[in-house]
């Protein structure tokens, strides 16, 4: 692979098979995409491990792009190796450690009106320095929003569509404003979803509970990889609907998700989650999953791609 050093410190990003400088990664503000909501992305880290630079789960994040594009008829026109190369050598071109990778595909057309039929398509790749997602990462107190979680049949809730982020953007001012941290979205039934950018986990009775794919939730990578080694831990794992009343009962809640990584919710419209401390087996899944994105444990090395 051509490998080239970032020497004049300048941050690369990568826009149609091209290295270009960020700064040169303009866009017109007509753009459909930007106008429209018609983008979709992927949300990726790298951490920094003893053998270099790590992109965790790589291949199944660029394997949601394009499902993503799929479900919105997007030719991408590239393969899903090419994006992953594309990804690894940006990381490799900034020489970043532990960062945060933004895969975009948009309608790089700045016409009025919303067909997308014979629109260019852009691909853009950003990877930067990144640490924390939440700055209260110790404990969150969340609040249950007025705003349910778009379905299927209104927009595709399993694509990762820039869209489908204005639903959550609501959810987040409406708890921000009330002083919580984080909102907890729900269904129209009712029954627990998401929040606006993570999967969430309850613990009751020592077994995890977390909403199945019925539940209107983005299908987490984070959400599968916490499932699969707490399933191998020999812990219970129940996939189901959730009762909005049994957040409150719940004995543990955290979120899940690339950038929240595992963040324990202590209460939950002002009512603690268990004893309102950060319980044992949030701590446990917690390292568990550290100890494998940071390349400590000797399982599971296929979804590392050591950049
Ligand atoms: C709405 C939503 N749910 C869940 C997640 C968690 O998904 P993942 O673990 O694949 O990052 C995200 C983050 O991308 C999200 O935006």
């Amino acid at each position: 692979m051509n490998i080239r050093f970032n020497m004049a410190n300048k941050e690369i990003s990568w826009l149609n098979g091209n290295f270009i400088d960020e700064a040169e990664a303009v866009v017109p503000i007509m753009t459909h995409s930007l106008q429209y909501g018609s983008g979709i992305f992927e949300g990726i880290r790298g951490y920094e491990t003893s053998k270099g630079t790590e992109i965790f789960r790589l291949k199944d994040h660029v394997k949601r792009f394009f499902n993503t594009a799929k479900i919105y008829a997007m030719n991408l026109g590239y393969s899903q190796e090419e994006i992953e190369n594309a990804i690894i050598e940006t990381v490799r071109r900034n020489n970043l450690k532990s960062c945060y990778i933004r895969p975009f595909a948009f309608y790089d057309d700045h016409g009025v009106g919303v067909g997308t039929a014979g629109k260019k398509i852009s691909v853009y790749i950003r990877a930067l320095s990144f640490g924390k997602y939440f700055s209260a990462d110790t404990g969150l107190k969340c609040k249950v929003s007025s705003w349910h979680r778009m379905e299927s049949a209104i927009l595709p809730i399993e694509a990762k569509a820039s869209g489908n982020y204005l639903n959550s953007v609501l959810a987040m001012k409406e708890a921000k404003a009330s002083g919580y941290d984080e909102a907890i979205i729900t269904s129209r039934d009712g029954y627990v979803a998401e929040g606006p950018g993570e999967n969430i986990f309850l613990v009751k009775d020592g077994a995890l509970l977390t909403p199945g794919v019925d539940s209107q939730i983005l299908l987490g990578i984070t959400r599968n990889t916490i499932i699969e080694l707490m399933k191998e831990s020999g812990m219970k794992v129940i996939e189901r609907f959730i009762h909005r009343e049994e957040l409150y009962t719940a004995d543990e809640a955290f979120f899940v998700g690339t950038a929240a990584e595992v963040t324990p919710i202590l209460n939950i419209d002002g009512i603690s989650v268990g004893d309102g401390k950060v319980g044992e087996i949030t701590k446990k899944v917690g390292e568990t999953y550290f100890n494998l994105v940071q390349g400590k444990s000797k399982d599971h090395q296929d979804y590392l791609t050591i950049v």
